[in-house]
């Protein structure tokens, strides 16, 4: 049930290439699937026959299973292939490998790795659909599209909120993604970061629409205050191994950037929190918040299945295109 209009594109490489009804597309026929989810009997036939890879070089726990989990709950065939079990270990280059995937006739595969512009370069390499599962700090599109999701099913709209994105922006693909998508779709956002999490330009990646629809603070309070949604990022600390470090400690961080029972009262009464996951519980997200009654965070992991259905949906029913070079 891809609906009437026709997915304008092959590939979900990144939410650059969207357009906003390209992104409502996605989110409405989410809509749909989320209700299926919700069913006992879960499965569909939209793309039985058809063979989905999850290519992923970094770890994950809710992307690599929702992907495989809207594969299958669409009737395809899923396959995971995690580094630690590929011929990557014995020095094969990534388009090697997917290269070889890509002989065994896929229709769609789910590429996440450390390098931006990874799945980028598989999309001009292989025949089959590539979908964008995070690469690098660049983007993370799905991501964005479930959050976008969420925060529609809580507030009606998306257009004219006043939405928080608060923690370690340099490192996020999640916020890079979600800056596009919710200026992309009307949202004003408010970006808060210590000034060593804070990338330089990043109100600047969707051209006119981010800069003029996005404040950068590097306090928390004017960050809160009067949001419709908080969206907190973690602190991710493996991306700076035998750097300096950033903050001070994760104690000195939570104090200054941290969401807790007492800032939250600092956004709208009826804001939600959200969080990608997974959540360093006690640095940017107190506990008793992360479990509170605002936090929507499984909810995220909820819609995660079924935007990942969507978008597999929309891409998968194409035929794979000839090989390239045969
Ligand atoms: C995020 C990621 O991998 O980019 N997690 C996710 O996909 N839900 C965010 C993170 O790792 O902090």
């Amino acid at each position: 049930m891809a609906g009437a209009r026709t997915f304008p594109h092959r590939h979900l490489l990144g939410i650059a290439e969207l357009e906003a009804a390209d992104i409502v597309q996605i989110l409405d026929l989410a809509d749909h699937h989320l209700v299926l989810g919700q069913e006992p009997i879960k499965k569909l036939a939209t793309l039985r026959g058809r063979t989905v890879i999850n290519l992923f070089f970094e770890s994950s726990t809710r992307t690599r299973t929702s992907f495989e989990l809207a594969a299958k709950r669409l009737g395809a065939d899923a396959v995971n292939i995690s580094p630690s079990t590929s011929s990557t270990t014995k020095g094969e280059t990534l388009l090697d490998t997917a290269r070889n995937l890509d002989a065994m006739a896929p229709d769609v595969v789910i590429v996440r790795h450390d390098k931006g512009g990874a799945p980028h370069v598989l999309s001009r390499h292989l025949r089959c659909a590539v979908v964008n599962a995070g690469d690098g700090q660049h983007e993370h599109p799905t991501q964005a599209l479930l959050d976008a999701n969420t925060i529609r099913r809580h507030k009606g709209r998306i257009e004219g909120l006043e939405i928080a994105i608060i923690g370690d922006l340099a490192h996020s693909r999640v916020a890079r993604s979600n800056v596009l998508a919710l200026t992309r779709l009307g949202a004003r956002l408010r970006l808060c970061a210590p000034r060593t999490l804070m990338p330089r330009g990043i109100e600047d990646i969707g051209g006119e629409e981010s800069r003029t629809r996005t404040r950068i603070v590097h306090q928390l309070e004017p960050a809160l205050e009067g949001a419709d949604v908080v969206m907190m990022l973690r602190t991710q600390t493996e991306r700076t191994t035998g750097e300096a470090p950033r903050f001070p400690s994760s104690r000195e961080y939570a104090r200054t950037f941290g969401l807790n029972a007492r800032t939250v009262e600092l956004a709208k009464p009826d804001a939600i929190v959200m969080h990608p996951g997974p959540v360093n519980r006690g640095v940017e997200l107190a506990a008793d918040v992360a479990d509170g009654p605002r936090a929507v965070i499984l909810e995220q992991v909820s819609w995660g299945v079924a935007v990942r259905m969507a978008v597999l949906e929309l891409l998968g029913v194409a035929p794979a295109e000839p090989a390239v070079g045969a």
